[in-house]
């Protein structure tokens, strides 16, 4: 890989960080997100959060308490010989409600402490501005991005983000996998129906107004610090027809631009035709201004940020099983084995969506996540054999050489997911873990937190020194 190559590990704030009430800090859309069955229909808008019953438990309110050992575990990060790391802030720490004149100090104190550390160890920090992330007056006043007045507070957020952090962050990430908008409205990006409502529709105006925001935001970074660079991102992956019938050739192209579709806008900087016949025929109409068309076409992103688990798969057959576990519809690929959560390995599948994107872009990728979901086993000598993991990412990390080094797609870097474990998104599970380090808590959110290096955490430090030259 390049000499400069950003390896490193990234996590969100919303999923390791806890501390939900400490400095003054408000209450975001993570600290209404249920453990248990109601989390998956809380996620997708289609249950309200107020009608959960009393005892309902929030894994993320606590996350792995990163709020209470940050240098600990940047020392760590440090240790296995991260250059960057990807994080995000909690919108609600700097600006507890989204509406205050002034930012709360104590949050951006807590930042700066925390970058400050990174940089104390030459670690490059990698900044998401919300990863999965609103605070809740927001939710509640404006039902989230379906109204405009949330672009002017996501931009003061961020004007205050960029100045205070001048110096000190060159990478930001503008929105995370802005288009899991579509799949968990709520935990995506806080939209929860109203009766009568088309789902579609609002779903469509809450992402024209995250696309504005977010042109505006790499246009206000680029005004304070013209030598940073602002990335949008996508949650990647490649559909492959099941057949090569030609419906599920074609049914494969249109889940692809559902996701391309986010990105068209952010790096293109214009609605693709193909979204502008969808509205036509689906009865929608998205208030898009002729301003908000010159704002996209004149800030597009520097680069362009993804996540990659696994590829999918449509047929239109009506036939075979569905692949389980994953937000993403897919039909079950024979060729894949799967991880415990029923999401399908395809290294392969990272390589092909790497040149995909590349291809139809043209701009540098960063990989911000990638990374394998195991139940981990803590053994009587306090490690874990994660053998599994270390297959996965090895031969995760080839494919992405190869599309880097065989296929020429520019790469700037790679970012684990869950470096540290932490809540998982989807479930709210501990037990659900990606990390190199391990972390003594249940998903009841007992243990002792305690931090201890697995053995994926050795390979991993090797892989960085020696540049992924010895897999
Ligand atoms: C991505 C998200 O979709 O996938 C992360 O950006 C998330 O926040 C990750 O944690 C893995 O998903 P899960 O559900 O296994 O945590």
């Amino acid at each position: 890989m390049r000499k400069d190559f950003l390896w490193g590990g990234a996590t969100a704030a919303n999923q390791c960080e806890g501390g939900w009430q400490a400095d003054g800090r408000g209450m975001a859309i993570v600290d209404v997100l249920p453990q248990g069955e109601n989390r998956l229909p809380v996620m997708q808008g289609v249950m309200d959060y107020r009608t959960l019953p009393e005892g309902t438990r929030y894994p993320g309110r606590d996350g792995i308490d990163l709020y209470g050992h940050y240098k600990q575990d940047i020392a760590l990060f440090a240790e296995m010989g991260f250059r960057c790391y990807r994080f995000s802030f909690s919108w609600s720490r700097i600006f507890p409600t989204g509406e205050e004149e002034q930012p709360n100090e104590a949050g951006l104190k807590f930042y700066e402490d925390f970058i400050d550390e990174l940089l104390r160890y030459g670690i490059e920090p990698i900044v998401t501005i919300c990863h999965f992330d609103l605070p809740m007056h927001l939710v509640e006043k404006y039902g989230s991005w379906r109204s405009r007045a949330v672009i002017d507070a996501y931009l003061r957020y961020c004007e205050v983000i960029f100045r205070r952090f001048r110096n000190k962050v060159r990478y930001w990430i503008t929105f995370n996998e802005i288009n899991m908008l579509m799949h968990l409205p709520f935990m995506g990006a806080g939209i929860r129906f109203e009766a009568g409502e088309n789902p579609l529709a609002v779903k469509y105006q809450a992402a024209h107004h995250e696309l504005v925001a977010s042109a505006l935001a790499t246009k206000l970074a680029h005004e304070i610090n013209p030598e940073c660079q602002v990335g949008c991102m996508i949650a990647a992956g490649s559909v492959y027809p099941y057949s090569c019938r030609p419906e599920d050739v074609w049914e494969s192209m249109q889940k692809d631009r559902e996701a391309y579709f986010f990105i068209d806008v952010q790096a293109r900087g214009a609605y693709p035709n193909y979204a502008k016949k969808l509205w036509e025929r689906e009865g929608i109409t998205v208030d898009v201004t002729e301003e908000d068309e010159h704002i996209l076409k004149a800030n597009t992103a520097d680069f362009i940020a993804l996540s990659y688990y696994n590829s999918r798969c449509v047929r239109t057959d009506g036939q075979g099983e569905a692949s389980g576990g994953n937000v993403f519809a897919s039909a079950k690929n024979p060729y894949l084995t799967c991880s415990q959560w029923g999401w399908p390995i395809d290294p392969m599948g990272f390589r092909i969506t790497l040149n995909a994107l590349y291809d139809r872009y043209e701009k540098p990728l960063f990989v911000v996540e990638n990374g394998l979901g195991a139940v981990d086993v803590l053994t009587p000598e306090r490690t874990v054999a994660d053998d599994y993991r270390i297959d996965y990412l090895r031969t995760h990390i080839q494919a992405m050489m190869q599309a880097a080094d065989e296929d020429g797609v520019d790469i700037m870097g790679y970012t684990p997911w869950g470096c540290i474990d932490l809540v998982s998104a989807t479930t709210g599970e501990m037990s659900k873990r990606y990390g190199m380090i391990y972390v003594d808590q249940d998903n009841d959110g007992h243990g002792t937190g305690e931090r201890i290096r697995k053995k994926s955490f050795y390979w991993y430090r090797d892989v960085i020194a020696n540049n992924g030259a010895n897999l």
